[in-house]
């Protein structure tokens, strides 16, 4: 009997393509269909899988909870990274589909760090726009040859630059081949991200 998808989410089959498939992540009040066409602008026709995160803050769905702006509870991060984990697993078998690469903004960019290094057979590798540390203590993790682009903020006041560059330095310590970009923007979602994703993205894009 397969397994139950407890996340709400939105499936898009990939159209005439060997495309990695995208696990699409948004952002604090974000929801399923929010990364839609940026998935599509960086792999066109790539099968696209976007989940609804399951914590309500304000009536603000996010990825987990947090005790304030930057403040994160950690036991929450890897219960949830825990059944983001079981949900891409059973996704995959539900839709066939091959190990997805993770792209997520901001809440969903640390959803996505934290199921990285917790979890790191799940993802083929990840996309992290706005990302910062995800967890208070780091597990030992191989993520060897694991790509992992992460695009920050220069003038990004919800993200620290210093908990960025940590969370770089920690997946690079993993093994994972991890580019950051810093650009002269905010928080918001810029071009700049986009194409850099794209650019990116490349040489990865499909499946062996
Ligand atoms: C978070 O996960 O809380 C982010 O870093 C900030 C946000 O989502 O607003």
């Amino acid at each position: 009997m397969p397994t139950p998808l407890q996340f709400v989410h939105h499936f898009e089959p990939a159209r005439g393509t060997q495309a990695r498939p995208l696990l699409l992540l948004h952002g604090t009040g974000g929801n399923e269909d929010d990364l839609l066409s940026i998935g599509q602008m960086i792999s066109p026709g790539a099968a696209l899988l976007s989940p609804r995160g399951q914590v309500l803050e304000n009536g603000m769905p996010r990825f987990f909870r947090r005790l304030a702006e930057g403040v994160f509870d950690y036991d929450d991060v890897r219960q949830r990274a825990g059944d983001l984990a079981d949900f891409v697993l059973a996704a995959k078998d539900k839709y066939q589909m091959a190990a997805p690469i993770a792209v997520g903004y901001s809440n969903g960019a640390n959803i996505a760090a934290a199921v990285l290094l917790l979890r790191p057979d799940i993802l083929a590798g990840a996309i992290l726009f706005r990302a910062m540390l995800p967890l208070d203590h780091a597990p030992h993790t191989d993520l060897t040859d694991r790509p992992v682009l992460i695009t920050s903020g220069l003038r990004d006041l919800a993200i620290p630059a210093e908990s960025a560059n940590k969370l770089a330095a920690l997946l690079s310590a993993a093994g994972a081949q991890v580019e950051h970009k810093t650009f002269p923007v905010g928080h918001e979602l810029s071009q700049l991200d986009i194409t850099a994703a794209k650019h990116w993205l490349a040489p990865f894009a499909d499946i062996p």
